[in-house]
């Protein structure tokens, strides 16, 4: 029941977005409104799905973990939505085009850097990947989302052009969120 509220919940954005093409409420750029809130809420996921690990163990709340699949799979739903709104409405489907932009422009690399990263992540991520992959390479092969995250955030900086207060805000809680895990790796064993 939860689960599928949380579901519905992740869905909103889309909702909304579907709600202003309709009814005309995107603003005077719909396009650019439809990219940006999509790599927003690509970002958000991402760290909302960093975020269960540190939770549940401070929360002493592992059931938490049945949440973390989801949550990644709509970061990378979200970034694919961005990607989408990107090479159909920016590049009209040119390929040539769009590698040519994605070379140019280091924000475009590093964007698209970041969404290929998620691509294996979001393929690898049924139980029937876990066992053929078995739970140690599994694991390390979904660390590639610590390097998308930073991709994520650097691709925003880079796109801003003065005012830096939101990748600003979203690096902090990357930094906070990524070194906790090597706070966790690193700290002493208890005896
Ligand atoms: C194929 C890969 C990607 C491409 C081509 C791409 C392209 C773009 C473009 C063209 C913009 C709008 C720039 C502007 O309005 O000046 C943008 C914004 C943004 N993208 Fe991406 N992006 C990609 C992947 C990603 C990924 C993977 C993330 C997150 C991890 C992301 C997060 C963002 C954010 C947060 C914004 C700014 C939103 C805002 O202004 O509120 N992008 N991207």
């Amino acid at each position: 029941m939860v689960k599928a509220l949380v579901f519905l919940l992740c869905l909103a954005p889309t909702a909304y977005l579907a709600w202003g093409l309709l009814y005309d409420g995107l603003g005077p750029n719909p396009i650019e409104y439809i990219t940006r809130d999509t790599g927003d809420w690509t970002l958000r996921f991402l760290l909302i799905s960093l975020l269960i690990t540190p939770a549940r163990r401070i929360l002493a709340k592992p059931a938490l973990i049945k949440y973390r699949r989801m949550l990644g799979l709509f970061a990378f739903y979200y970034a694919f939505l961005h990607f989408l709104t990107y090479i159909w409405l920016d590049r009209f489907f040119d390929v040539a085009d769009t590698l040519k932009d994605i070379a140019k422009r280091p924000f475009i690399t590093v964007g698209f850097a970041s969404f290929v990263l998620l691509i294996p992540l979001a393929i690898t991520s049924t139980a029937g990947w876990i066992r053929r992959l078995g739970g140690k390479r599994w694991a390390l092969l979904h660390r590639a989302v610590y390097i998308s995250v930073i991709l994520g955030v650097i691709h925003y900086w880079w796109l801003v052009k003065s005012d830096i207060r939101l990748p600003l805000m979203y690096a902090v809680f990357a930094a906070i969120l990524l070194g906790y895990r090597l706070y966790v790796s690193f700290r002493p064993a208890r005896p």
